[in-house]
This record gives C-alpha cells, sequence and structure tokens, in this order.
C-alpha cells in the first residue's frame, strides 16, 4: 500500500493514492486535512501502513458514515500523528470488546513508542488518534 520511496513528495503521493482508491471502492466520501510533507522512515512508513488500513477496514465494515476525515503529518523531528475520524454510528466502548483490528493499530504506535487513542460516541462517531516520535 504505502511504499517506502525516495521521491521528494512519495510518502503523500502514495497515501492520497491509497486513500482515492479506497474512497472511490467504498463509496464513502474522503476530507483529506494534511499529508505529509516530507517521506516517512521505512519504520513509520510500516506503522502508518498498518494503522492506517485497519482504522479504514473498520470505518467501511462497521461505521456506515458517509464521510471520514484523514489527517497525517510527519515533522522535521519525525513526529507522525495520524487522525481518522468518521461521521457513522459510533460504539459504546464499555460494551464493545476491543477486537484485533484496534490491537493492530495501537500495536504499531506502540513498538515506536507512541500511543493511540480511540474516541466513539453512538450516535456521533468514532475518531482515532496516534503519534509517535520515529528515532530512525
Ligand atoms: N469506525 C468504527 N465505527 C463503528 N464501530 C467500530 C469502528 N471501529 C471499530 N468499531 C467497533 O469495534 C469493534 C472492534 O474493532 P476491531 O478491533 O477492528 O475488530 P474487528 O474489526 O475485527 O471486529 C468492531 O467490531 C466494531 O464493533
Ligand atoms: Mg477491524
Amino acid at each position: 500500500m504505502l511504499e517506502a520511496t525516495h521521491s521528494p513528495a512519495g510518502t503523500a503521493a502514495a497515501a492520497l493514492h491509497y486513500l482515492t482508491d479506497w474512497s472511490g471502492r467504498t463509496r464513502i466520501g474522503l476530507e483529506i486535512w494534511a499529508l505529509p510533507r516530507t517521506d516517512l522512515s521505512l519504520r513509520a512508513t510500516n506503522c502508518l501502513t498498518t494503522a492506517l488500513s485497519e482504522a479504514l477496514s473498520n470505518v467501511e465494515r462497521h461505521s456506515g458514515a458517509k464521510l471520514v476525515s484523514i489527517a497525517i503529518t510527519y515533522t522535521a523531528e519525525h513526529v507522525l500523528r495520524m487522525t481518522v475520524s468518521d461521521d457513522g454510528t459510533g460504539f459504546d466502548r464499555a460494551k464493545v470488546p476491543t477486537g484485533s483490528g484496534i490491537a493492530r493499530m495501537r500495536a504499531a504506535f506502540a513498538e515506536l513508542g507512541g500511543g493511540l487513542s480511540v474516541h466513539s460516541v453512538p450516535g456521533a462517531g468514532t475518531t482515532i488518534s496516534a503519534a509517535a516520535k520515529c528515532w530512525g
């Protein structure tokens, strides 16, 4: 999906391509707030690929959303941030057990020493936010 590349806008171009394809296939609207201005390291790319694909798979399979809003940023200090926010059904975290998908996206950020949170409100949608400082 998001392949590591050395062209200047490689990560952003790959992400845009992947997101546009996903939106066309699922017919869920896409709002892109931000894409990385510089290429990600290989480790950061792997982390983002895992987390983004699990988050979007949940939007597609569980949310009934009409729109998903996405921000991905990567600073000069190698801090990766990702937000995926949908306007779907949401769910009650006290009642719905965490599955393997959320565990996988959390593990991807934890592996880099980062963190991920899931904020969901029934009737108001779900937001995943995550950040990690990618040393090397
Ligand atoms: N974006 C979302 N909108 C609505 N419900 C969600 C969303 N993301 C996750 N869920 C709920 O959380 C559960 C756990 O998700 P996950 O850990 O990815 O496991 P799985 O997708 O295999 O069920 C889902 O089964 C679903 O009930
Ligand atoms: Mg899932």
